[in-house]
């Protein structure tokens, strides 16, 4: 995983921009809409964001290793808590999760910042 951190980020980024597209054929052929918010977390928390993470591990604008690793759990955490949260917190009124899940959304991309400051003064990797 440790040399692959960018693969990482990558692949999960594909598999949930996958789920953010079957939802949203769903949601259009339901003609249901009330999911669009959890729809759009999926795509730009799970997919993009995590793309791009993984585009500036590879590219070297961000330093990996073990803080890379914590980094990668701690994003895929959040961008699978906060769509879900929004999901329960819209169909069940229960808030708990999308606190979890935003808050480790927030952390992940701290964690990205101080990557990417020790990328200035050292090589990637
Ligand atoms: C198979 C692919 C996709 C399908 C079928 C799809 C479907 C939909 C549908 C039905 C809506 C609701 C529109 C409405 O409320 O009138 C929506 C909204 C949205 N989608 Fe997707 N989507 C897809 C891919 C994506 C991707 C890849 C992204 C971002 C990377 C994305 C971002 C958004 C955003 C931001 C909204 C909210 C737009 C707004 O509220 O104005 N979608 N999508």
């Amino acid at each position: 995983m440790m040399g692959s951190i960018d693969r990482a980020f990558f692949t999960l980024a594909v598999l949930m921009g996958l789920a953010g597209m079957l939802l949203g054929i769903q949601m259009g052929m339901a003609h249901d809409f009330q999911l669009v918010p959890v729809h759009t977390h999926i795509n730009l928390v799970g997919w993009v964001s995590l793309a791009l993470f993984g585009i500036g591990y590879r590219l070297g604008f961000a330093k990996s290793g073990g803080l890379g690793v914590l980094h990668f759990w701690i994003a895929a955490a959040g961008a699978i808590l906060l769509p879900l949260g929004i999901y329960l917190a819209t169909t069940r009124q229960q808030e708990a999760v999308v606190i979890i899940g935003s808050l480790l959304t927030l952390a992940s991309m701290l964690l990205f910042l101080v990557n990417v400051v020790r990328a200035w003064s050292a090589p990637a990797g």
